[in-house]
């Protein structure tokens, strides 16, 4: 019985050498440990054994077999994994089943508005800028006549980077709260005459709920020229936003205040979620969507520019409403939730 255990070991580890493709361990296997397996019956004839060999050799059985385990284990991990790919391919292959559908990724939302919208912006002569997200304070503040005692900074409060002593810049740094902070850094870059837009990430220390999120999108828009005037800036306007909604949409202007335009105004849409009835989204029907005006001197200066030869508009879009609008979003959070059932949708 001990040699038949050993002889049967011996030929198993001469027929695992040979061995090339995984069909061939099944069949080893089945020769060995299989119902009628040499292996299985040299241990069915254990019990034919006299009562104090038993357990000496079935003690030797159990050993062979775990050896015998491990070699066919070492071998199969040694297998070519190209062999046993082809070998798989060529025998499992059935033609007559339906092929796996490999998925493709699409485009957000976000990015499908900001496209059509370059196209819209390009089309009238604006260029695309783009800009840091980490911004100083003084292209997000200070340049758009927001000094540091200003009221309007506690509207955006933001994320204030701690730079390290050695850090090169004396500037402090900021998470850009608002697109206008490439305002001044794009006159400086091109003077004048300007058309550009600067679309991007925002932030700002908000707490969240259906309409804000801490990290948003604007697009802000810039045009520097000789006697720019408010009807300049309307009419850009209402192109924008007929051509973005394909479709006359109702506004309103109102006046508005922000440090950097003089005069400012408000642009607000009849919502399109609940068509002016007030929700979540809205509160009163209308949405906030482009704040706007002409150019405050001060920022002209700023800029390098003289403001007795040049007058400008800018506008703020808050783009990612805008998407929201666009596609009936009831949550500003679904955007950046990463959310496959949601994202999926489009
Ligand atoms: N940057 C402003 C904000 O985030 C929006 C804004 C207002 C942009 C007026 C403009 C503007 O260009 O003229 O609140």
């Amino acid at each position: 019985m001990e040699n038949l255990l050993k002889q049967i070991k011996e030929r198993l580890e001469n027929e695992i050498k040979e061995i090339k493709i995984s069909e061939d361990f099944e069949r080893l296997e089945k020769k060995y440990f299989g119902r009628k397996g040499e292996f299985t019956i040299a241990i069915k004839s254990l019990k034919d054994l006299a009562e104090e060999q038993r357990p000496v050799i079935g003690k030797l059985a159990n050993g062979v077999k775990k050896e015998i385990e491990e070699l066919l284990e070492n071998a199969k991990q040694k297998i070519n994994p190209i062999q046993r790919k082809a070998k798989e391919f060529l025998f499992g292959f059935d033609p007559t089943l339906q092929g796996s559908k490999k998925e493709l990724g699409h485009l957000h939302p976000c990015t499908l508005v900001l496209n059509e919208i370059i196209d819209i912006m390009s089309s009238m002569g604006f260029m695309v800028i783009d800009g840091p997200e980490l911004e100083s304070e003084y292209y997000n503040f200070e340049a758009l006549n927001i000094p540091a005692s200003h009221p309007a900074r506690d509207m955006q409060d933001t994320y204030f980077i701690k730079t390290d002593k050695n850090f090169k810049y004396s500037e402090k740094l900021v998470l850009r709260t608002q697109t206008s902070a490439l305002q001044v850094r794009t006159i400086e870059q091109f003077g004048a005459p300007l058309r550009a837009i600067f679309p991007g990430r925002c932030f700002r220390n908000e707490a969240t709920d259906a309409s804000h999120d801490n990290t948003f999108y604007q697009i802000e828009g810039l045009m520097i020229d000789k006697n720019i005037s408010i009807a300049n800036l309307v009419s850009v306007m209402n192109n924008i936003l007929s051509q973005i909604f394909k479709r006359e949409i109702k506004t309103r202007l109102r006046p508005g205040y922000f440090p950097f335009v003089e005069p400012g105004f408000e642009l607000d849409i009849n919502c399109l979620i609940c068509g002016g009835e007030g929700c979540s989204v809205c509160g009163d029907g209308w949405l906030e969507i482009m704040p706007c005006g002409l150019v405050n001197p001060k920022v002209l200066e700023y800029g390098g520019l003289d403001p007795k030869e040049y007058s400008g508009f800018a506008f703020g879009i808050g783009f990612t409403r805008l998407v929201m609008m666009l596609y009936g979003i009831n949550d500003i959070r679904l955007l950046q939730s990463g959310d496959l059932r949601f994202i999926k949708q489009f």
